[in-house]
């Protein structure tokens, strides 16, 4: 698999100037959701190099990330002439990254694409590190390839649009990022203002993520191993996500996730003595800005069955990813049933 080129953007129009530029094609496409369509595509469409360029719009949010709306991308690309050396530019969040990545790398058995991701969860996490693919069977990312984009460009004039709960969601998987990471990485996002938030230093934020998400891929594409350093949070925050669209009260990925981090850093100094006094302040920062998890005791033995439904696990054992301290990463974790239940009792009872 080639390695993508990630292009932390100044100059957004350039940048995706010489992206198309660079790869030589006959047709160009233009993947949007509907909410993209209205929002990012005007930020691009004047430019010269998409004058040409043809457009395919599938619904947005998660639930349109199915097969249906993959067969009506390939029907798009195969009506509007793509030959092997046609091109696709993925405009949108991780939704439209992923299931665009995937029907452009099996269209053909293959065409090049390029990701421009638009929300700050598919800036730091989806658009980057080669993982495509949709939800099938009620199944998250059930189906898909590993196949990189020839270029990802982020850019932050997309975020300004962007609405709180959206920014808290991609920032979730940045917190995850410093925790595997750096302790000054950590301490920059845990004391950064939210509410209010400053671009330009986010957008720095974001590049180090970026970095660190890159740094880990490139040592590990097809999460053999290190990789697996990228589900901190995941196994809980997973099932706690598969619980909330079961019951009909869908929550934000990273949310999940957030709450996936407190749980996971629980077991975390249970069983790899990760400091109590680092566990505190995360837990603290995630409790202010993402609110209570909505899940109580009668609960538990559904998001058990769903962590032990989860396809990060092997053989009959529920996979964790924990840390011995910041950036001290120990994957392939196995926690017992009260094990388990004692994590959600902290998670929803702050004991
Ligand atoms: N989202 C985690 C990964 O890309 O591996």
């Amino acid at each position: 698999m080639n390695n993508s080129t990630v292009i932390i953007s100044r100059n957004l129009g350039q940048d995706i100037a010489d992206a198309v530029a660079a790869r030589q094609h006959d047709r160009l496409f233009v993947l949007t959701d509907t909410t993209t369509l209205q929002l990012c595509w005007p930020l691009i469409s004047q430019l010269p190099c998409m004058a040409s360029a043809q457009m395919i719009t599938i619904g947005d949010t998660d639930e349109n990330k199915t097969l249906q709306s993959l067969s009506h991308v390939w029907t798009c690309l195969q009506q509007g002439g793509a030959t092997r050396h046609s091109l696709m530019l993925n405009l949108g969040g991780g939704m439209v990254t992923d299931l665009g990545g995937f029907a452009a790398s099996t269209f053909k058995r293959g065409i090049a694409f390029i990701n421009v991701p638009t929300t700050l969860l598919s800036q730091v996490d989806a658009s980057v590190g080669g993982k495509t693919g949709i939800n099938f069977g009620g199944l998250k990312n059930e189906i898909g390839v590993f196949n990189n984009a020839d270029r990802v460009i982020i850019s932050t004039d997309f975020l300004r649009s962007l609405d709180t709960k959206n920014l808290l969601s991609g920032y979730a998987e940045m917190l995850k990022h410093g925790l595997i990471s750096n302790e000054q990485n950590l301490n920059e996002l845990l004391t950064f203002d939210l509410d209010e938030p400053d671009y330009t230093a986010l957008g720095h934020l974001v590049q180090v993520s970026v970095g660190i998400k890159e740094r880990i891929v490139e040592q590990d594409p097809t999460e053999r191993g290190l990789r697996k350093a990228l589900n901190l949070g995941h196994t809980a925050g997973h099932a706690i996500e598969s619980l909330a669209l079961e019951k009909g009260q869908p929550v934000l990925h990273g949310y999940a996730v957030a709450w996936g981090l407190i749980c996971e850093l629980f077991l975390s100094v249970g069983k790899c003595n990760f400091p109590k006094d680092k566990l505190r302040q995360v837990v603290q920062f995630i409790r202010e800005h993402y609110g209570d998890c909505p899940i109580d005791c009668k609960q538990y033995e559904r998001l058990f069955n769903f962590m032990k439904h989860d396809k990060k696990n092997e053989a009959d054992n529920i996979n964790f990813t924990l840390l011995g301290g910041i950036g001290d990463i120990r994957i392939n974790q196995q926690a017992s049933k009260e094990e388990i239940f004692e994590m959600l009792d902290f998670l929803a009872f702050k004991i």
